[in-house]
């Protein structure tokens, strides 16, 4: 076994498939989740590492587990992620978001351990003023989910000024589709993103598919996103650990793959996949939704080496799709 990485939020979608993925590379997990949104049964059962039940703003839950643990670095995934609620609810973001990360930080400097990987966001790039975006886009956060994201990169940053906290920020275009294998899927409650909910409907478990906003400056008048496969996702996160760990600097990186699809482009490829008909709504703009949003991710690919395996949105759906048939069989 190599060392213990301790995952806030394993329990979690994207969480959970960076856990696979953390096993499957030989590295001993340890998973800190409060299951708010999380799955008990996806870390003890499928995944089958041990579980802290429990809130990173919890202090001395902390300082327990990183003195009777050998960790070696954390992989922060633990937070909320709802753009459209983040703008009705912001202090329940910056509360989680922000606040709990900076206890976890806290703990984690007190316990020596300086390694720390992000999930950070394209969010904060705001409304692109250059597609495809890199890294160096100007940051504007238009909701309040992305500032707390934007916030924590800030809080980062300083960190290693002044106490030597070598971070990897991963700032993830929109994670979809599913563990090849069957394993593991996305499972929100209540659920917010646009495949799943496409799958749903095409499960018959939702009457209609929303499309929130016809009138963007875009093609088809939909937003646009750039949708990356889960598994390639954890797979960065291996990546971005064994830099860290074989002493790199902090490094900020967009995960992505570089070519964007409408909305409606989504669903009709979701109709294709699923062979079902879908019936669409349309509605007014949510709030807090960048016209657009597709990134390049050439830095990742060339200082870690990362190639995305799954780049086809059809087949990305086709993954989340025959997860969503074992799930709701
Ligand atoms: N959408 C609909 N109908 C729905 C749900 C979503 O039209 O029922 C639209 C949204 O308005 C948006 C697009 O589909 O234009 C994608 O929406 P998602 O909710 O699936 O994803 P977001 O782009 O809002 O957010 C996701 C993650 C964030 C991350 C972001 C990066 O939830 O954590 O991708 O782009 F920051």
């Amino acid at each position: 076994m190599k060392n213990t990485i301790l995952v806030t939020g394993g329990a979690g979608y994207i969480g959970s498939h960076a856990v696979l993925a953390l096993k499957n590379a030989g590295y001993e997990v340890i998973v800190l989740d409060n299951l708010s949104n999380g799955h008990r049964e996806l870390v003890e059962d499928v995944l089958q590492v041990k579980l802290i039940v429990g809130d990173m703003s919890d202090r001395s839950l902390l300082d327990n587990i990183f003195s009777t643990h050998n960790i070696a670095a954390v992989m922060h995934f633990a937070a909320y992620i709802a753009v459209g609620e983040s703008v009705t609810q912001p202090a329940k973001y910056y509360q989680n978001n922000v606040v709990g990360t900076l206890t976890l930080l806290e703990a984690m400097l007190k316990a020596s351990v300086n390694k720390f990987i992000f999930s950070s966001t394209c969010a904060l790039y705001g409304v692109p003023q250059f597609i495809p975006l890199t890294e160096n886009h100007p940051q504007d956060p238009i909701s309040p989910y992305a500032t707390s994201k934007w916030m924590v990169e800030r809080i980062l940053s300083d960190f290693d000024t002044a106490y030597n906290l070598k971070s990897v920020r991963f700032r993830y275009f929109n994670a979809a589709g599913a563990d090849p294998n069957g394993l593991l899927g996305e499972d929100h409650e209540p659920e917010t993103h646009l495949i799943p909910l496409v799958l749903l409907a095409a499960l018959g478990k939702r009457e209609s598919i929303v499309i929130f906003g016809t009138d963007y400056p875009t093609t088809d008048g939909t937003c646009i996103r750039d949708y990356i496969h889960v598994t390639d996702l954890a797979q960065a996160h291996i990546l971005g650990l064994e830099y860290l760990l074989k002493g790199g600097e902090s490094e900020v990186f967009n995960l992505g793959n570089g070519s964007g699809f409408s909305v409606r482009e989504v669903i009709e490829t979701a109709k294709e996949v699923t062979g079902k008909v879908l019936k669409i709504e349309e509605r007014d703009r949510r709030p807090g939704d960048p016209p657009i949003l597709v990134g390049s991710s050439d830095k990742a690919r060339q200082k870690l080496g990362w190639r995305p395996e799954y780049p086809n949105l059809n087949e990305i759906i086709r993954h989340a799709w025959e997860w969503h048939i074992k799930r709701h069989k």
